[in-house]
């Protein structure tokens, strides 16, 4: 099986545990992109309404397009589930996300859910996170250049600012995403806490403590871990 096959393997566990009148976080990346159609076409043909947030312009849009309501975050009291994929997920199932450069936004939904669960495939599961994905961070345009010499000399680790078409890559908040290559695994809550208080700093793609399950597409089968 191809990633793509591997991905939608996990789609039917997580789309049972939606319920009808639910308010759904819907999370960004290549994966939700491919669960929407299939959320959509399961919701039709067994006649459940949803209501979602969307983590993204593009997920909304793409949400919006096949017929699924998008509230914003802020009208809404509780958000019941919330469906994202992640760039790494270690053995506490805390995650490395942002790939898709919507961090800020999916922390704000994938937190505040009263579920959260994670659609991957088995490429994405390390021993630590940033094994082998850059951590990305939100950080604003004025001083990142200030921000990335410091993230370099501090953690002695390469810092890049994400470009797309070669041009800087701007968030749907307006911000750039610094991509870290952390050089040794580190303590992710300590980095956590060391990033989040930089001035300049919106939010850190690290993800802890708040995953409740993974849904993982492996070449055996589909595998399911549930926070302990
Ligand atoms: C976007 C994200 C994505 O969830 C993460 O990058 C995984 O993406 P994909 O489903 O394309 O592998 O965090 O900001």
């Amino acid at each position: 099986m191809d990633m793509n096959e591997l991905k939608a393997l996990t789609f039917d566990d997580a789309i049972k545990q939606i319920e009808d009148g639910m308010i759904v976080g819907i999370g960004s990346g290549s994966t939700i992109e491919l669960l929407i159609p299939a959320l959509a076409k399961q919701l039709r043909n067994q006649q459940k309404h949803i209501t979602s947030v969307c983590t993204s312009k593009k997920t909304a849009m793409l949400v919006e397009n096949e017929g699924i309501p998008v509230m914003d975050v802020n009208e809404v009291e509780q958000i019941h589930l919330a469906i994202d994929g992640a760039d790494e997920v270690d053995p506490e199932l805390n995650l490395i996300k942002g790939g898709g450069g919507a961090l800020f936004r999916e922390k704000v939904i994938d937190a505040k859910a009263d579920r959260f669960i994670v659609l991957i495939d088995e490429s994405k599961q390390v021993e630590y996170l940033g094994a082998s994905f850059k951590l990305p961070v939100e950080v604003d345009q004025f001083n990142w250049i200030m921000l990335s010499k410091q993230l370099e000399k501090d953690l002695s680790s390469r810092v890049e600012r994400r470009m797309m078409d070669d041009e800087p890559f701007v968030t749907d908040n307006g911000n750039y995403i610094l991509d870290i290559q952390l050089e040794k695994p580190m303590n992710a809550y300590d980095l956590h806490e060391y990033l989040i208080h930089l001035v300049g700093v919106l939010e850190t793609g690290l993800f802890l403590d708040v995953t409740d399950q993974v849904i993982v597409g492996t070449q055996q089968g589909v595998k399911v871990l549930n926070r302990e």
